[in-house]
């Protein structure tokens, strides 16, 4: 085993993440610039249906002194309290800028604290549809991190030559490094689509007719039907974090917005790349070139 550069684990600590460098098999990853990490991410929101949005309750919330509060029976002081829960998004729309799609429920508290005024986050992971072929592994042996001196006797080694797969991960809930796969966060605020309530407008035909793909259940609350009152509306992108993995082999850090954008990112180049997991067999030390 090749004892690893320090750098990556300087880059994961200084981003406050968890996970330092992992080794590299036999030869060192190229580390991605932030511009491929912007084409992974857009693949990653064009092929992830649910995301984490994050608001803040306004400061001047106070319990029950109106309808929406008393009907959520919500308690006093939650003013600049965050807030996050899952949301259904979606990538529909046409003009290829990598804002999120986003069906509001005005009943919906993240919601709420949009009409208040709150921005808004929207965290995505992207969770590979197979399990790797070969996994990290723990083992007791002297391991890797001992280069770095940071091991303890029995700390997690991370060779790839061991068994794994569906069977041996049968009771694994996150049966891959989720550690080492790619989440980002998109920051910015909500704003309406013109004319994407509305059915008969292109528009919204259009957007609701893509949005219905990756959430045929949907049909029974959009826009205009008697559950709920709602509209679609787009996350305008202001700020990209990234965590692409583990920092030896991923870019970590803020994606400079107008590579998130059409200007560099175009649709072709996010269907040509391939995430990790999207093919059967995959080693989870494999790099973005191994894919
Ligand atoms: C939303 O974020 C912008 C910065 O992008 C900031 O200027 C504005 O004050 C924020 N709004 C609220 C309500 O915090
Ligand atoms: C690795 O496995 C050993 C023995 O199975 C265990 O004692 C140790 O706590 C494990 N280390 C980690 C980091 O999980």
């Amino acid at each position: 085993m090749k004892p690893i550069t320090l750098a990556g684990a300087v880059v994961s600590a200084s981003a406050g993440v968890a996970a330092v460098a992992v080794p590299t098999s036999d030869y060192e990853h190229r580390i991605p610039t932030s511009y491929e990490s912007a084409v992974l991410g857009r693949r990653i929101l064009a092929l992830t249906p649910l995301g984490t949005i994050s608001t803040v309750f306004p400061q001047d919330t106070h319990a029950n002194d109106d309808d929406a509060s008393r009907a959520e029976n919500r308690p006093a002081g939650l003013g600049g309290m965050p807030y996050g829960l899952m949301e259904y998004i979606a990538d529909c729309e046409d003009d290829d800028l990598g804002n999120p799609t986003i069906l509001a429920i005005t009943v919906g508290t993240t919601f709420k604290n949009i009409v208040a005024g709150s921005n808004v986050s929207l965290s995505v992971q992207w969770t590979p549809p197979h399990p790797p072929a070969k996994r990290i592994k723990n083992k007791t042996r002297r391991g890797w991190l001992s280069y770095l001196g940071l091991s303890t006797p029995h700390h997690a080694d991370a060779d790839a030559d061991a068994d794994s797969g569906p069977d041996a991960s049968h009771h694994d809930p996150t049966p891959y490094s989720a550690a080492n796969l790619p989440r980002f966060a998109l920051l910015g605020h909500l704003a309406p689509i013109p004319g994407g309530d509305d059915r008969q407008d292109a528009v919204g035909a259009r957007v609701a007719s893509c949005y219905l793909k990756s959430h045929p259940d949907a049909r029974y609350w959009l826009p205009g039907s008697r559950v709920h009152e709602s509209h679609f509306m787009r996350l305008v992108v202001e700020q990209v974090y990234w965590v692409g993995g583990f920092g030896d082999r991923a870019f970590i850090g803020w994606i400079p917005v107008e590579e998130w954008y059409v200007q560099t990112v175009s649709r072709k180049e996010w269907e040509d790349v391939r995430l990790p997991g999207e093919k059967k067999g995959w080693k989870e030390w494999s790099a973005s070139e191994d894919l």
